[in-house]
Parts: C-alpha cells; sequence; structure tokens
C-alpha cells in the first residue's frame, strides 16, 4: 500500500480487519471464560465437600495458614506470568471468601449487613499501599470491611466526619499525626507519651488514639533480637524517630540519638534522657543495633543510604523502616558486610497488623498482608 492509500476494508490492519482481530481475540477470551467457569465451580464443589468434613469434625473454617500458603503457591506459579501479582491476590481473595461461605452453615453467614468502613487520612496518600494491605486482611479474614484512603488536608473536619458516618476506625499519617491528637476523645498512654497518634478506633461513639508505629518497631526487632541490655544507634528525630526510640527504650535498650540537623535531634535526646550525635560521628564498634528513620534511600532516590557501607561492621542488626524499596541500598550494603537486617516491611506490616487486631479484635493475616504490599510495591516499582 503506498503512502497516503487509504487500508482497504477487509485487509489486515484495516478497520474491518481490526475488527476482525478484536473479534477473534473475544471468541477466545469467550471460550477461556466458560472453561475457567466450570474449573471455578469445581473448586467450589471442592471446598463444599471440605466444610461437611469440617463441620462433622467440629474443625473451624476460618484457616489463615492455608489460605496464605494458597496465595504464595499462586504467586510463585505466576511468576513471569502477564497478570500482575496484586490483581491475581484480589481475585483469589474473592474466591477464597467465596470458598469459606460455602462452607459455612447459614447461621454464620452474616446477611448482608453492611460493611465496616475505615480510612486512611493524610496528604498525600495516592500512593499508599495500607488500602491493598488492609482489604486483603479483611477479605483474608472474612471480615465484612472495607478500607479507603482519603486525602485530608484539614484534619479536624475530616475526623468530625469519621464520627458522622460511623467510620469504625482511620489510620493517620503525615502530617496530621500530631494534630488529629486533640479531636479524639482518649489518647493511650505510650502514644500521648510520643505525642503522636497513627490509629483511631471508634469504640462506640468515643474515638480512641494509638500508636501502632510503636508496636510495630517493636515487634519486628524483637522476632529477631532481644533488646534488653543492648544499645542501639536512632538515626533520625522525626515522627518516626520518636515512636522507634521509646518503644526500644521501653524494651530496656540504651539509645542514642543521630541527626542532620542539630536542634530537632538534641531535643528529642534530652527528651529520652539520652544522647545526641550528629550523622558523621557514628561509628559501629559502638553498638549493638542500628536504625534508620530517616527517609535517606526512599524510592525514588534508592541510591543514597545515610551510613557508608565502610562505617558498617559483621555482626552489627540493621533496621531501615523505609519499606520502598523494601531492600533498600543501606540493607543491601548491611548484608554484605555481614551485618543482620530487617526490613521496614516488617515493621510496617506488624504497625498495620496491630491496627487491624484493634478494630476487629481478630488475629491479623500477617502474610497475606505482606504478600498484598510486596504486590502492591512491585506494581508501582
Ligand atoms: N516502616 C514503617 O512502618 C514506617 C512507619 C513510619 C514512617 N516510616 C518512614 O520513616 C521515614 C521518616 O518518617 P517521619 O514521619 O519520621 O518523617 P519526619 O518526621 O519528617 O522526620 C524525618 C527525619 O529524617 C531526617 N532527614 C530527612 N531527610 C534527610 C536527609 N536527606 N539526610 C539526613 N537526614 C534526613 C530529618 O532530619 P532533620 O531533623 O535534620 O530534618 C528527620 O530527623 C519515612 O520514610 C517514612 O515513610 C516507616
Amino acid at each position: 500500500m503506498s503512502a497516503g492509500e487509504k487500508p482497504r476494508s477487509g485487509s489486515p490492519g484495516g478497520p474491518s480487519g481490526a475488527s476482525a482481530d478484536i473479534d477473534a481475540q473475544r471468541g477466545r477470551i469467550d471460550r477461556l471464560d466458560a472453561r475457567i467457569l466450570k474449573l471455578l465451580n469445581a473448586r467450589i464443589a471442592a471446598a463444599v465437600r471440605i466444610g461437611a468434613i469440617k463441620r462433622a469434625q467440629g474443625l473451624d473454617v476460618l484457616d489463615s495458614g492455608r489460605e496464605a500458603h494458597v496465595c504464595r503457591r499462586l504467586l510463585d506459579l505466576n511468576r513471569g506470568g502477564l497478570l500482575p501479582g496484586r490483581f491475581l491476590l484480589r481475585i483469589y481473595a474473592d474466591l477464597i471468601a467465596a470458598s469459606r461461605d460455602v462452607q459455612r452453615t447459614s447461621r454464620e453467614i452474616a446477611a448482608d449487613a453492611p460493611a465496616a468502613r475505615f480510612a486512611l487520612l493524610g496528604w498525600p496518600v495516592g500512593h499508599s499501599v495500607s488500602p491493598a494491605m488492609h482489604n486483603a486482611a479483611f477479605a483474608a479474614s472474612g471480615y465484612n470491611g472495607v478500607y479507603a484512603a482519603i486525602p485530608v488536608r484539614e484534619i479536624r473536619p475530616a475526623v468530625a466526619g469519621l464520627r458522622a458516618l460511623g467510620f469504625q476506625g482511620a489510620s493517620v499519617t503525615i502530617p496530621h499525626k500530631q494534630s488529629v491528637i486533640e479531636c479524639l476523645d482518649e489518647v493511650e498512654q505510650s502514644a500521648r507519651r510520643i505525642n503522636a497518634v497513627n490509629t483511631i478506633v471508634n469504640v462506640e461513639g468515643r474515638l480512641l488514639g494509638w500508636n501502632t508505629d510503636l508496636s510495630g518497631a517493636v515487634a519486628a526487632l524483637t522476632e529477631r533480637i532481644p533488646l534488653s541490655g543492648k544499645t542501639a544507634a536512632v538515626l533520625g528525630a522525626g515522627g518516626a524517630a520518636r515512636a522507634v526510640a521509646y518503644g526500644v527504650m521501653a524494651e530496656g535498650c540504651r539509645v542514642a540519638i543521630f541527626n542532620r540537623g542539630r536542634q530537632r535531634g538534641a531535643a528529642l535526646a534530652a527528651e529520652l534522657g539520652s544522647e545526641f550525635r550528629p550523622l558523621s560521628a557514628f561509628r559501629a564498634e559502638e553498638f549493638d543495633l542500628l536504625i534508620n528513620t530517616t527517609p535517606v534511600g526512599m524510592a525514588p532516590a534508592v541510591d543514597e543510604t545515610p551510613i557508608p557501607a565502610g562505617r558498617l561492621r559483621p555482626g552489627l542488626v540493621v533496621m531501615d523502616i523505609v519499606y520502598n524499596p523494601p531492600r533498600t541500598r543501606l540493607l543491601q550494603e548491611a548484608a554484605a558486610a555481614g551485618c543482620g537486617v530487617i526490613d521496614g516491611l516488617s515493621m510496617f506490616i506488624r504497625q498495620g497488623a496491630r491496627q487491624f487486631e484493634l478494630w476487629t479484635g481478630l488475629p491479623a493475616p500477617v502474610d497475606i498482608m505482606r504478600m498484598a504490599v510486596e504486590a502492591e510495591l512491585r506494581a508501582g516499582a
């Protein structure tokens, strides 16, 4: 076909050729859907049989370990596939919920109860992975809840809105973790001490404030290293540093604050009764633990690191609370230097798990939550 010549009707690439190609692919999709539907129903039939056995044996319908295993296996099987992992997890969250439903007796199925609502309040919140994490946790636990990120410039009317609309709870993030306190009815002791709330729980109309960054950081650390009698260098003196430093000190760990700005660093150190030093004064030999709470190394600036590799030593345990990317340059260099490493996802998932438990009273499906966040981060990478 010469330049400027219109494609003939019916020729490949011409308008009707293109629509024939689309029709052919749609026909293929329709045939695949019919096969998928048969397989889905066969899967549900197997779940019905399992349900009968569980009822006869008096076993729980919910088996979080099995559900996490199914999701992990599918993500592995799908490696290299065209279907993004986060969509695979969403599809299977619904399929697993359907399997659970058919296993339950009608008495156990909540009859069309409205979903409990939860929000993330912050500015900005567009790239947050919290909705993926909490919605996956609700689905995996059979809890009828929905969680949405809401960009909020002013916290006071947003909290009034939560009350008026009967939200069951919320996460609070930058820049509202301090200012939200005066909008609440009660604040839990450690959140009050660090003067920051990242979680709201609605208990019969009373809004209670918690800080799960603190418990999340401590849980991520104590899974790997007992804190009592240890010494920790905390890099940073912002909101996260306050939660981490208070948390590890409460576990009997001695803390030194290293910060870029002297004023903020010295003020936090004085409040904690610990010492302040500039970042350049970090010496690995003096510490068991190094905890980065600065955003240095966070995407997109993934080539940055707060401490040069040459200043690390084998045996030091290094935790980076930056979780995007999960393997920061600091953690890569720490692993190469023979340090123990703890990634920021461990803290993020633990703080989210504590929120989930406070809101629902159910044990958090941490494996599923981690898979959902990892899939979301991979999709955004
Ligand atoms: N894994 C989790 O669950 C979790 C939870 C909360 C927060 N985080 C992450 O933690 C990080 C800090 O959050 P935040 O709320 O504490 O922030 P923040 O209140 O703004 O504090 C940031 C701290 O980092 C220091 N800093 C910032 N840029 C720096 C740079 N280029 N070089 C050296 N120091 C620098 C600041 O020092 P100056 O005082 O000198 O400004 C300040 O001490 C963020 O990346 C956040 O995503 C993770």
